[in-house]
């Protein structure tokens, strides 16, 4: 894979460190090699750091298994479980462990992020910037570095700073290389200049950077992915209301997006938004409000999550009137596991969460998704699994589109009728063309179209 950048970093430049070797951490660690420094990736996981080290990559992600290959033939990628070493290696340590939503709770789980510091901090001897890139709660970074300042050897001259993650799955190498924006969150001018030099690449490049305070850095994140929730929720209650007067939500968000002010990106109605950040990153937001006592600033997000799960509900409903109004014993093909295409997450993925309503409403469930199979068998065992999108739709009374890949948009709807026991579909995406569908002789339903 071509990057369009060279390797333009000389011996001066500062060591770095990832710390977490997740999604996020393994992006950055593999892009940041690749553009020309030297960094150590570490992981409590031994079994990933194996991995990685051997340049198999954990996890889906397109062109970043190539990237990892390059990365380690050029020597300046290892890996390590001993983040003893990393403070031996770092000048800057980028801590990008995950903050998942606590059991029973709305709040982040802050005990990865608040280990990781602790532990390096207790091993770090020489003047470094620790920055932080998790999703966190606003006023972490503060706490963060009470606990590092209380604990390292090194004193003051251990500074932290926070630089938020907007990166997509799917699109992690390119979200890394060519940021949108770079958000610096720092206390003083040294860690600016800093973080100005590890992302030397990516500034000459074209990236704007917006330099501000900790706090700042941190809400930009869950605000941007409040926002972008927001949008995605609304333009699925106007569904909502587009089915109980019988418009037509696709073309009202046709309608909505050539607004400039308003935008057509994120305003996609369908089954709605799943994965390991958005859902979990809402609820966390609720809760640090509260916390701070401005809940009622975000109560709306309340809503926003709550229309979202009901999306899944209504798509389940929509199946069971297509198949006349009970669930017992119809085939289903559904077609798609992933929370979105181009991912093998199944994180909070609304798709498989349908796939399992409809089976345990006594649906036989027959699942095909070209990347996530594997991980939605083991999550979901109860599920029976087949090979293609024509496999699980051979003898289905109704075909479900889950998850919108390229694979499924471009099937022929002729060729499809051909081995079905009933040709009825359901387009959990709105990622087909219904004129297309409806001539081939299926009966086509989508959630807020007539
Ligand atoms: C998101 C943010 O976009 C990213 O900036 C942040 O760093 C992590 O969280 P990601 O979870 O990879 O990224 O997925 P994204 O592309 O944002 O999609 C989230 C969900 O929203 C998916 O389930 C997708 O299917 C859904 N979606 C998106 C819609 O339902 N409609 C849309 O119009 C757009």
């Amino acid at each position: 894979m071509d990057t369009g950048f060279t390797e333009a970093v000389d011996a001066t430049a500062p060591k770095l460190t990832v710390i977490g070797t997740g999604y996020l951490g393994a992006t950055h660690a593999v892009c940041m090699a690749v553009l020309g420094y030297q960094v150590l990736g570490v992981d409590i996981d031994p079994h990933k750091i194996e991995r990685l080290a051997a340049g198999d990559m954990p996890f889906f992600e397109p062109g970043l298994p190539e990237l990892l290959v390059k990365a380690l033939d050029s020597g300046r990628l290892t890996f390590t479980t001993s983040l003893d070493e990393a403070a031996d290696f770092g000048d800057v340590h980028f801590l990008c462990v995950g903050t998942p939503q606590l059991a029973g709770s709305y709040a982040a789980d802050l005990r990865h992020v608040e280990a990781a510091v602790t532990t390096l901090a207790r091993s770090v001897r020489r003047r470094a910037l620790i920055v932080g890139k998790s999703t966190v709660p606003v006023g972490t970074a503060a706490r963060l570095a009470d606990l590092m300042r209380a604990v390292s050897p090194a004193g003051d001259s251990v500074e932290l700073a926070w630089n938020p993650e907007f990166l997509r799955e799917g699109f992690a190498v390119d979200d890394t290389m060519r940021p949108d924006r770079l958000v610096f969150g720092v206390s003083s001018r040294w860690a600016e200049q800093r973080l100005r030099e590890v992302f030397a690449p990516v500034i000459d490049q074209g990236s704007p950077v917006l330099v501000t305070d900790p706090r700042t850095a941190e809400l930009v994140k869950v605000a941007a992915n409040g926002f972008l929730a927001t949008k995605i929720s609304y333009i699925n209650a106007m569904a909502e209301v587009c089915e109980a007067s019988g418009a037509d939500v696709h073309d009202l968000a046709a309608a909505l997006g050539l607004d400039d002010r308003i935008g057509r990106r994120f305003l996609r109605p369908g089954l709605g938004f799943g994965g390991g950040c958005l859902p979990k990153d809402i609820r966390a937001f609720m809760h640090r409000a509260e916390e701070l006592g401005v809940g009622q600033a975000v109560t709306f997000l309340r809503e926003v999550d709550g229309i979202n799960q009901r999306r899944r509900g209504r798509m389940v409903d929509l199946v069971r009137e297509l198949a006349g109004g009970d669930l017992r014993g119809v085939r289903v093909a559904a077609l798609g596991a992933a929370f979105k295409p181009n991912s093998d997450d199944i994180r909070d993925s609304p798709a498989l969460d349908v796939a399992s309503a409809l089976h345990q409403a006594g649906a036989r469930v027959r699942v095909f998704d070209p990347v996530a199979i594997d991980n939605a068998r083991r999550a979901c065992p109860a599920l029976e699994y087949g090979d293609s999108a024509f496999d699980v739709a051979t003898g289905a009374d109704v075909v479900v589109l889950l998850t919108e890949w390229t694979q499924f948009r471009e099937i022929d709807p002729a060729a499809l009728r051909t081995v079905v026991a009933k040709p009825r579909i359901v387009d959990g995406r709105h990622a087909l063309d219904p004129a297309r569908w409806r001539e081939a002789g299926w009966e086509y339903r989508a959630l807020g179209r007539p």
